[in-house]
């Protein structure tokens, strides 16, 4: 594969940085323990990776799948530096859209069953260039349930981005085409990941201290 960049590696003791280091909402400032991907870097990152995947899948129509909810922003950001690349290329091609709503989590756990809730009409991808856009591999049965269901609908060439990849003994071994960076066994919230839903709404990818696990969880229980 044509100069695929390699996935930035964050080490198991990596000590991420002080909140007090950015901007953090107010709501949230008790919850986090550190910023552990800031945004610039996760969007300079993601330049890359937009060069990367026009190598591999450009010059044919490519319709790019988001794996909602988690993917939303890495998605957009990607596809808006796909977009600027092509603006300045010779020999761009169509870029479309599609979404699916995928959903495997409860609290910070896996639950180990994958439920396709709703979303794109599989059939249209028949043919096409189809770039699946994840957020996360963790243990990697999101993607192996989405991927046979992806293939059956005949596409022309299936690849898959993900903006992190987990190194976790839980792994089934799944490794994306395409990897933003490759972080320990911590569970991280911030740029659309989320812990019950919360946090979606921070730029920067953090870690959550305990008690806000217990926060949130508690929250949803009483809901
Ligand atoms: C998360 C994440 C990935 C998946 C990865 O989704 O967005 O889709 O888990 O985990 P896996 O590799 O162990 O399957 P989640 O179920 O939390 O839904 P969300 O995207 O709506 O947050």
């Amino acid at each position: 594969m044509a100069n695929r960049s390699p996935s930035i590696r964050i080490g198991d003791d990596a000590p991420g940085y002080d909140l007090d280091c950015f901007s953090i909402p107010k709501n949230y400032a008790q919850d986090l323990e550190k910023v552990f991907i800031p945004h610039g870097l996760i969007m300079d990152r993601i330049e890359r990776l937009a060069r990367d995947v026009l190598q591999d899948m450009g010059g044919q129509h490519i319709v790019a799948l988001c794996v909602l909810k988690g993917a939303y922003k890495f998605f957009s950001d990607l596809l808006n530096a796909m977009e600027t690349l092509n603006r300045n290329s010779d020999q761009a091609s169509p870029i479309t859209v599609d979404f699916i709503r995928v959903s495997s989590y409860c609290n910070d756990q896996s639950t180990g069953s994958v439920r396709v809730l709703g979303g794109a009409d599989l059939s249209s991808l028949a043919g096409k260039n189809v770039l699946i856009v994840e957020d996360i591999v963790d243990t990697g049965r999101t993607m192996q349930a989405l991927l046979p269901l992806v293939e059956q609908h005949g596409p022309r060439m299936v690849r898959v981005a993900s903006l992190l990849v987990k190194r976790t003994p839980r792994s089934l071994g799944y490794t994306p085409d395409f990897s933003g960076f490759e972080i320990p066994d911590r569970y991280v919230v911030g740029y659309a990941f989320d812990y019950n839903d919360y946090f979606r709404d921070l730029s920067h990818v953090c870690t959550l201290r305990e008690t806000a696990k217990d926060k949130y969880a508690l929250a949803v229980q009483k809901l």
